[in-house]
């Protein structure tokens, strides 16, 4: 399945650090400074030679001397090998404490500068710093990689035209900026898509923040969006950043924005339109750019038609609409789906080779799922810790699973049973619960008592020992 491997955690051991010095006591001072820091240290005292030992050894900061006698500056060499590996950090060391080359050094990718004459206090402290914001840098990247992983399109589950549909729009609007509203009923797998569009996106390096419409007051809601100044209103203690400026350059995840406030979604619009927000209590805009992700299980449109929806907001939001379908309407997934979860399950469980009966499988297939994926997950997940054997049987399963009408169903669709099969059996069934009281069963089944009458004759199921069936007979002929 997923690549989970591809990109390993962040390298252990020490950090590697190279010293680019030509004055032999200055290289041998800071080379000291940095092994008793515990780091692998290497040294050169030319241009040149620092270059190889770069292109050989996998280095992680370089300290460089501004003024290489032999072969240009350290900046230079700084720039050639952050060209190479951007991740590399560079502190540059130079005599001629001057803004210009500060400045000029920074600006061409160094971390720090350092003047000379340095206490070594000094120097260990700005290596240190750099190694640790490279390590967050590191680590960062690494779980956005995983992220990244995660939220793989692979990783969501179902073929079938609908969701193939899905699919192709998705991985267009991935490569775009465009605002997507995502619809469908509750656990159809809108947050994933949402998230599997961000994480494919050129904004995969951005934040992917949610936030649910429906689970905060207006107030609320309002300052999480555009953030507030400290004193804006009791309890404001200190500045608030907005959640359109802290998703800078990603994406926010209006989740349920079908529940957002007629007032609010006014603001929300304007400040899309705009690129740009007022905190509460401010009159400085903040500028954002972030993409807009939307989901709802509710018509819009309708929402629209009954005042209770902003026009132009939804127009804003829905350039792109993806619609999933709920799992009833998919059941080819719902094999794909139960196998994947059941996966899922047994890795955490630390088992392998659960698999479902036939009849499991059944009536996983044939339930409706009012709680679409979302459903379906948590009943495997509970299967699959309660199941003794590795095969999750039908019994394993909760008994709405298993429900009358469900049966039904489920006979109608995969029992291979006849019509007429079936249809003894359901009045087998209905006779059963209503302690073979014929009248009674021909209104449940809502046929003509006569009718009821002739097929227990044709499926014999007098014969079939329903309790108290001929008496009932008896009295109502
Ligand atoms: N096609 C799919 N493949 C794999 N997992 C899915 C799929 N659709 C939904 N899920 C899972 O079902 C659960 C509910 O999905 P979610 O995106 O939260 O639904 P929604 O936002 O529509 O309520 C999540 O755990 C999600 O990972
Ligand atoms: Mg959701």
């Amino acid at each position: 399945m997923s690549a989970e491997h591809a990109f390993p955690p962040p390298r252990p051991g020490p950090f590697r650090v190279l010293v680019v010095e030509d004055e032999p006591l200055m290289r041998s001072i800071i080379v000291q400074l940095a092994r008793s820091e515990g780091y692998e240290v290497f040294e050169a005292a030319s241009a040149e030679v620092a270059f190889q030992i770069f292109e050989k050894e996998k280095i992680d900061l370089a300290i460089l001397d501004l003024n290489l006698t032999a072969g240009g500056s350290g900046l230079e060499l700084l720039k050639r090998m952050r060209a190479i590996d951007a991740e590399m950090m560079g502190i540059i060391v130079t005599a001629y404490a001057s803004v210009e080359s500060a400045v000029e050094a920074l600006h061409e990718g160094a971390y720090d500068y350092i003047t000379k004459p340095f206490a070594n206090e000094h120097l260990k402290a700005v290596v240190r710093k750099a190694l640790e914001s490279k390590a967050l840098f590191r680590e960062n990247r690494y779980l956005r990689q995983e992220l990244r992983e995660k939220y793989r399109f692979d990783n969501i589950i179902g073929k079938g035209d609908a969701i193939e549909q899905v699919f192709r729009v998705m991985e267009k609007v991935a490569r775009t900026d465009s605002s997507v509203l995502i619809t469908g009923e509750s656990g159809t797998g809108k947050e994933l898509v949402a998230r599997a569009i961000h994480f494919t996106s050129e904004r995969a390096n951005g934040r992917f923040l949610p936030i649910n419409c429906g689970a905060l007051p207006e107030n609320l809601l309002e300052s999480e969006l555009f953030g507030y100044k400290k004193g804006a209103f009791t309890g404001a203690g200190q500045d608030k950043v907005g959640l359109l400026k802290a998703a800078d350059k990603g994406t926010v995840f209006f989740d349920e924005i079908g529940e957002m406030p007629l007032a609010l979604q006014v603001k929300l619009l304007r400040a899309l339109q705009e690129r740009e927000c007022y905190p509460l209590g401010s009159n400085d805009p903040i500028a954002f750019d972030v993409r807009v992700l939307c989901a709802t299980n509710r018509n819009l449109d309708a929402e629209v038609k009954a005042g209770r929806f902003r026009e132009e907001l939804l127009y804003r939001i829905n350039v792109i609409n993806i619609n999933l379908p709920p799992l009833r309407d998919r059941k080819d997934d719902i094999p794909l789906l139960a196998n994947h979860f059941l996966r899922k399950s047994e890795k955490s469980l630390a088992r392998t080779g659960m698999r479902f009966s036939k009849g499991a499988m059944r009536l996983l297939i044939n339930y409706p799922w009012p709680g679409n994926v979302r459903e379906l997950e948590n009943t495997i997940e509970r299967a699959a810790i309660l199941a003794e054997t590795d095969v999750i049987h039908s019994h394993d399963l909760p008994d709405k699973l298993r429900s009358p009408s469900t049966a039904i169903v489920a006979n109608l669709e995969s029992s291979g049973l006849t019509l007429e099969e079936l249809e003894r059996e359901h009045i087998r069934r209905v006779l059963e619960k209503v302690e073979g009281d014929k009248a009674k069963a021909a209104q449940v089944l809502g046929i003509h008592l006569s009718t009821l009458y002739r097929k227990v004759q044709r499926y014999r199921l007098d014969d079939a020992g329903v309790p108290g069936s001929a008496e009932s007979a008896a009295h109502t002929a």
